[in-house]
């Protein structure tokens, strides 16, 4: 089965915040990152806007033809966004302000109430509801539980480990998408994923869909953005190289 590839253009609003320039366009990134091949662009709307920043998102739904998946944490602000902008899907991470990235799953067990009514509104718009969580069977059922479609698998910890603990961490993320396909969510993979550790989880037959952002405004760098999006599309076995 065919994986779709996110993409996720943060980074090119990091450099654009970085000096308070208007540029570099992270929606012409996005847009080029469609020519590329993306199946989907992600964006993460912060709490502090050190990135993305308000004026990007309708841009981002106007001139996209691929789906927009808005990142961002569950609280009251960040539901009205999503709630007038209407993106295809909304993914809940969570969020602390002194992070370099988004460093854990979301805790969805310890505030599954909350969460359920966070959630209705947004299913009720129509809009796609995936929750970003470590590969961990308790938040599986927690994210099955509070209503949503969707879970993306963190493997970040698969990502950074080496030698047997990646096998231990390969196994973690295995054992958690075959579950989640048991409880009929659909399963997505991310953080922390490159050129050289990606092909590895294309062998999870649940995985439908992996979201990159680091590695390919890295690789962007050198070879730009429609080509590293085309690179990656040949690791995940679409294309030739
Ligand atoms: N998925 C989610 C939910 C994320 O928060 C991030 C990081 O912004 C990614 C995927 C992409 O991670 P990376 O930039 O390490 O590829």
């Amino acid at each position: 089965m065919t994986v779709r590839l996110g993409v996720n253009v943060d980074h090119v609003a990091t450099l654009r915040q970085a000096r308070g320039t208007p540029y570099p366009e992270p929606v012409y990134a996005a847009l080029l990152a469609q020519d590329g091949g993306a199946d989907q662009i992600t964006v993460h709307l912060r709490e502090d806007r050190r990135h993305i920043v308000d004026r990007d998102l309708p841009l981002l739904r106007s001139t996209l033809e691929v789906p927009l998946n808005l990142e961002m944490a569950a609280t009251p602000e960040m539901q009205r966004i999503a709630l007038g902008l209407r993106p295809s899907r909304v993914t809940l991470v969570p969020e602390r302000r002194e992070e370099r990235t988004t460093e854990g799953g979301l805790e969805i067990a310890g505030q599954s109430e909350r969460l359920a009514a966070f959630i209705a509104p947004i299913r009720e718009a129509g809009i796609v509801v995936s929750l970003f969580i470590a590969p961990d069977r308790y938040q599986l059922d927690a994210s099955h539980a509070v209503g949503a479609h969707a879970v993306e698998l963190h493997t970040g910890e698969y990502a950074e480990a080496t030698g047997e603990a990646q096998a231990r961490e390969f196994t973690r993320v295995h054992e958690a998408a075959h579950h989640a396909q048991g409880l009929g969510l659909e399963v997505a993979a991310g953080h922390g994923m490159h050129y050289r550790n990606t092909a590895a989880l294309l062998t999870i037959g649940p995985i439908v869909e992996l979201n990159l952002g680091h590695a390919i405004i890295a690789r962007a760098l050198f070879v730009g953005l429609r080509e590293a999006v085309r690179e990656m599309l040949v690791v995940m076995g679409r294309g030739a190289a």
